[in-house]
């Protein structure tokens, strides 16, 4: 018998999904859930029916009709799917094989007789409990994932179980913010042992045209019945320390967005930290960084004409300016270690935050705002809305970073310009007016060590302040290994080199001051990019 009040917890978990109308019966013996009907609000009456060998065409029909290529590759649990099948007499041998094990049990999902979707939850009385789910294409998209997985949840709670975890691949934002509304947390990334999947999705990457993404294998976790204790969040005061700012600033600056956005974080483990510094190295000794400079201009076309046409089929959403390898659901640099956010916004959160008090303290002085390198325009959308007075002027080498500018200056009336401008060869023709700053965001990194040719041309035409908020290998210590591998990365990809240096010279000669200059100690995976210097020309 199952202990009834776990069943009307499930009852209640379903009934409370958006997609469902009504839960009919919850059959369960012995622990495991049989079958589960209920009415839902688009497809009508569903069933969800424990699997059993006599649904093996059935099975085999959902997984090589209803899953594309790549759902298959993705979803490839042990030991029904982790080589293809190749009919429904194999995949029933293996459903009879799987059969001699005690420790799992897996759901399909069914309408009309046909199976669109299948959930499995194995090895429950090991510690390495584990679930997968799958929803066949033609129905994604209909909160079909969340019923599965909360039905699997019920079926771990129905076993008493304290945690499971599921694997997930870390640009896979769909499956992560499935699983973070369903309660997992990403803990961990994943040693190299599940490469097949990435180097299939990198050669996809390559077929569409576009550079392999920086993806990983992680780890989520849901805790059913404990409470952690090691989650800790970010204070007001973290974020004080991290910006250099004075006691009480960041709170009158930002105190407001920072309640509103979720910081919190898990130490990382000391195998993950190892696990996360030999994947960095090992980055670093391998061909598939792209190394920046005069030859990747084809590359930031092709990524923000992307972005572009993104853009324009979200109506002209400003969400879709963010630039996908802010990608959340891995772990992040924070003072020395990693850190595993719980949301995955929380890169993209922190640079909200630090950009609000950054503009807010240094920028509302100056009539007229120039960002070079202003890619898709993330950064001057913020300061549209919060200085709607100001001029603001977008540069970069990228036409379709001005086509986005323009749009955003049509739909939203702001005063955006953008101009076409290649900070390798500077037009001199093009002045800075008067009461004006500059800045770059993760911008400079890309000229590597070319950027004496950007600093004469901002030298010539005398902005009244600049602000470049950039990686600054200076700060890191070489002989701290966290540093080291971020230094390695740093240098491997040609980023911004000897550019403080040079600053500190120059203000020795008398011909800058430099106002302040910070390690926030905040970054992403591999490096760094929240640093920043002010500076102004004497
Ligand atoms: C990492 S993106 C940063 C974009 C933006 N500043 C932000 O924070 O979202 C780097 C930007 O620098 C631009 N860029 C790279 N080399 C450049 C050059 N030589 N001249 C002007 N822009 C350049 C790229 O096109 C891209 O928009």
């Amino acid at each position: 018998m199952a202990a009834p009040h776990k069943l009307e917890e499930l009852k209640g978990a379903l009934e409370a999904l958006q997609e469902i109308g009504s839960i009919g019966d919850i059959e369960a013996e012995n622990g495991i859930i049989h079958h589960v009907s209920m009415g839902t609000r688009t497809l009508g009456r569903l069933t969800a029916e424990r699997l059993d060998a006599n649904d093996a065409e059935a099975l085999f029909d959902f997984y090589a009709e209803g899953l594309s290529e790549k759902a298959r590759r993705l979803f490839a649990p042990y030991p029904l799917f982790h080589t293809p099948p190749h009919s429904a007499d194999e995949l029933a041998r293996r459903i009879e094989d799987w059969k001699k094990e005690d420790d799992w049990t897996a759901m399909n999902l069914v309408k009309d007789k046909r199976i669109i979707g299948f959930a499995l939850l194995k090895r429950f009385r090991t510690e390495q409990v584990t679930s997968g789910i799958a929803v066949r294409d033609a129905f994604h998209r209909m909160g079909l994932g969340s019923l599965l997985q909360h039905i699997i949840i019920g079926q771990a709670r129905l076993l008493d179980l304290e945690r499971f975890h599921v694997k997930v691949v870390s640009d896979n934002m769909a499956s992560i913010r499935l699983h973070e509304k369903c309660g997992f947390k990403c803990t961990r990334i994943l040693p190299p042992m599940y490469e097949e999947i990435l180097e299939y999705l990198g050669e996809c990457d390559r077929k569409n045209g576009n550079e392999p993404v920086d993806r990983q294998n992680v780890e989520m976790v849901i805790e059913l019945n404990v409470k952690s204790e090691t989650t800790k969040s970010f204070t007001i005061e973290d974020f004080d320390e991290a910006f250099g700012a004075g006691k009480g600033e960041v709170s009158a600056l930002c105190g407001k967005l920072i309640k509103s956005l979720n910081f919190e974080y898990c130490d990382c483990s000391q195998e993950t930290r190892e696990t996360i510094l030999l994947d960095a190295l090992r980055k670093c000794d391998s061909a598939e960084l792209s190394v920046s400079g005069p030859h990747r201009l084809d590359d930031w076309r092709r990524g923000w004409g992307e972005i572009l046409q993104e853009f324009h089929a979200l109506g002209g959403n400003v969400k879709a300016l963010v630039p996908k390898d802010l990608h959340g659901g891995r772990p992040l640099r924070y003072k020395g270690d990693y850190i595993m956010p719980i949301s995955s916004s929380f890169e993209h959160d922190f640079a909200m935050v630090f950009r609000h008090w950054l503009y807010k303290k240094y920028f509302h002085n100056f009539k007229n705002i120039y960002e070079f390198g202003c890619g898709t325009g993330q950064n001057l959308a913020v300061m549209a809305e919060l200085f709607p007075d100001k001029r603001l002027f977008g540069l970069d080498w990228v036409p379709e970073s001005q086509e986005l500018l323009s749009s955003l200056s049509r739909m939203y009336g702001w005063p955006i310009e953008g101009i076409r401008f290649d900070a390798f060869n500077p037009d001199y023709t093009l002045d800075i007016l008067p009461e004006s700053l500059v800045y770059t965001s993760c911008a400079l990194e890309q000229l590597g060590s070319a950027y004496e040719n950007f600093l004469g041309y901002l030298l010539a035409k005398r902005p009244s302040l600049c602000v470049n908020v950039e990686c600054l290998a200076e700060y890191y210590d070489e002989n701290k290994l966290f540093d080291y591998a971020a230094l390695k990365y740093h240098r491997k990809r040609n980023y911004l080199d000897g550019f403080l240096t040079r600053l500190r010279e120059m203000e020795r000669e008398k011909a800058i001051e430099i106002v302040a200059t910070r390690r926030t100690g905040f970054g992403s995976l591999y490096h760094e990019g929240y640093m920043y210097v002010i500076w102004k020309i004497l």
